[in-house]
């Protein structure tokens, strides 16, 4: 399958993926490392690795339609299977989620439907929750609000901050998504009618 991983920053999530590409010999092709900032160190570990990273500036777009235009040209200029989310701190619009319906997959730092957007820890710690955590799920119109492809689930600990909270999921974080991966690859991600998704057993 061709992927399209999209960065915003550090990258570790894309990394993950892609190391786990590499070690395991999956049948996935990363055709970008695409990035909305111009600055973002994942772009460098990337470059560093041989894979096509790019930049694609939101700013120099005057409004987020012209944006989004911009990035499904380029993307449909790929023709990637699934574009992945990492750490993409841009909210894509309606019409280019319905572009690429079913193929938008992003991972987002709570045990979702609690806590979209951000802050995510911060959130978790104000409302006492005694389990924090990570989803995979496909991209709808609504923010963070997708069928949820994979969860991974940390216990919150006495004296826990929104700093120790997101080092201890990190990990966990990039285990989901490459499981995720691997699933797409062995194309075992079904997404049922009704919002839910299944994983077929392993062949
Ligand atoms: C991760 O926590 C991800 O879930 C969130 O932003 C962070 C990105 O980290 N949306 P990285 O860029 O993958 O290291």
């Amino acid at each position: 399958i061709r992927v399209a991983i999209l960065i915003s920053g550090r990258g570790s999530n894309m990394q993950a993926l892609a190391e786990a590409v590499a070690s395991e010999d999956l049948p996935v092709d990363i055709c970008t490392v695409l990035s909305n900032r111009a600055d973002a160190a994942g772009l460098d570990w990337a470059r560093a690795r041989g894979l096509p990273a790019d930049v694609l500036a939101h700013r120099d777009f005057a409004s987020r339609a012209a944006f989004d235009a911009a990035l499904r040209a380029r993307l449909d200029a790929l023709a990637p299977d699934y574009i992945l989310l990492a750490g993409f701190m841009r909210v894509l619009g309606a019409d280019f989620v319905r572009h690429f319906e079913g193929r938008i997959i992003n991972i987002h730092p709570s045990l979702l439907p609690a806590f979209p957007g951000l802050h995510t820890h911060e959130q978790a710690l104000a409302q006492g929750v005694q389990w924090h955590g990570c989803s995979v799920h496909f991209v709808t119109a609504v923010l963070d609000h997708g069928p949820i492809i994979a969860q991974g689930a940390i216990p919150v600990l006495a004296g826990d901050t929104p700093d120790s909270l997101a080092a201890r999921l990190l990990p966990v974080e990039h285990r989901i998504y490459v499981q995720t991966l691997r699933w797409l690859a062995q194309g075992r991600v079904r997404l049922l009618g009704d919002g839910r998704v299944a994983v077929a057993d392993a062949p």
